[in-house]
């Protein structure tokens, strides 16, 4: 099956040779073709270039993009987008002035979570989930990184695992999964958190590797939550069974989680809301990406990661949702690119960097995903008749895609 893509206003995230990141002021480089074409055969990019120079006559389909941006779909590198039930009421507590700290402290927060999940049979989970994943999906996410977290038991751990295996096995999206039992402490746990790291590391490792159900551990690195021992414990533990470190730290406080996360050789380090000289000095010459949740912060009213000084610094960034019930209620990367605009000081070439090519990165996918070049799969998306692309994350909240492409087929 082939489609050619014809008289595109303009292709963007071209990238001739095959990059796996851009970082520091590169960022700021979107290379794009104006009135571009592009063939797709079966699931892979062919070919692509100006209209002039389009010499394609056999194809099977085609379709006409006169006034429209194509681009490649969006990479979500960091979602908690498999959970049950929502937190509703814990959004109305924190208007009437509780912080995301008490409810947590008062038994809400990931345990309310973990306690629905607990009651919600796979089959429901699943279901539930796999709506949110068609959704996203329209809204232009062509690989999507998943984590577990809200489970807590052995059980409820493999529970959600399996249902990130089946959304896998379903959707024609990429997906990653990611083990994250150490996403908060237990209440069975409450005053011995070294017996539920052992838990996690001698019960539940050995079974998620036996079935080969993660690619990635993560551990929320944060006061109150998993300290630098436990961080450390847990991942060098996960590399044992194989799976590379991708943590949440530095979300409220800074503590040496980065360095820590890059001497394991973590893939990404997620949230960096506080950031300190330190973490960039440990993430200079490495090999993490640093991941931005701009809808995070804008959903809890919390700092935004200083992406100035991270770029600034000659650093990559990737850009992701963070889609929970908790603190990120929305997996739209549309609005995370704008966001990161409007508040964070980000270009549209930056932020377009950072939620393609970078977010592939921070899923170890960029050789496959995340630009326009011969041989990637063919994701794309293809916008409504826009003036620029600047009006995508300019004109935020409205929906600017006309046409999702996943594996060279278009999607509802
Ligand atoms: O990335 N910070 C830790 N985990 C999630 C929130 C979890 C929740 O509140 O349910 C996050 O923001
Ligand atoms: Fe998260």
């Amino acid at each position: 099956m082939t489609i050619l893509i014809t008289n595109i206003k303009e292709l963007l995230q071209v990238r001739e040779e095959n990059v796996s990141l851009i970082a520091g002021k590169s960022m700021k480089e979107l290379p794009t073709i104006k009135d571009a074409y592009l063939l797709i055969e079966n699931d892979r990019i062919a070919d692509f270039g100006a209209m002039e120079n389009c010499v394609i006559k056999k194809f099977d389909q085609t379709i006409d993009a006169r006034g429209k941006i194509v681009l490649p779909t969006w990479c979500d590198s960091h979602s908690h987008i498999v959970f049950a039930g929502n937190r509703e009421q814990e959004f109305v507590d924190r208007i009437n002035g509780l912080s995301y700290e008490e409810i947590a402290n008062r038994g809400g927060g990931i345990l309310n979570s973990a306690k629905i999940l607990g009651r919600t049979d796979e089959d429901d989970l699943f279901n539930q989930s796999l709506k949110r994943v068609h959704e996203v999906m329209k809204m232009g996410t062509g690989i999507l990184e998943i984590k577990s977290g809200y489970g807590l038991t052995l059980e409820s751990e493999l529970k959600m695992l399996r249902v990130i295996k089946r959304i896998k096995n379903t959707v024609p999206i990429k997906i990653k999964a990611t083990f994250l039992g150490a996403h908060a402490l237990p209440l069975k746990f409450k005053n011995t958190k070294r017996a539920y790291v052992d838990h996690i590391i001698n019960d539940m490792l050995p079974v998620i590797c036996k079935e080969n159900l993660a690619d990635y551990i993560d551990v929320f690195c944060e006061k109150g939550y998993f300290s630098l021992e436990d961080t450390e414990r847990l991942l060098v533990a996960g590399k044992q069974f194989g799976l590379t470190p991708k943590i949440h730290v530095n979300q409220f406080n800074a503590f040496g989680g980065v360095a820590l996360a890059v001497k394991h050789g973590a893939l990404s380090v997620d949230h960096l809301e506080e950031l300190i000289d330190d973490d960039i000095l440990a993430l200079t010459g490495s090999k993490t990406m640093p991941v931005a949740l701009p809808t995070c912060s804008y959903f809890l009213g919390i700092p935004y990661t200083p992406a100035r000084q991270i770029i600034d610094a000659g650093l990559p960034l990737a850009l992701a949702t963070d889609y929970n019930p908790g603190s990120t209620p929305s997996g739209n990367m549309n609005f995370v690119v704008s966001t990161a605009c409007i508040k964070m000081k980000m270009t549209p070439e930056e932020a377009i960097n950072a939620a393609t090519i970078n977010g592939a990165y921070a899923m170890g996918c960029s050789n496959e995903y995340g630009s326009i070049s011969i041989g990637k799969k063919a994701n794309l998306i293809i916008t409504k008749d826009i003036p620029s692309y600047n009006y995508l994350p300019y004109a935020f909240g409205d929906n600017h895609i006309e046409k999702v492409i996943i594996n060279g087929q278009l999607i509802n």
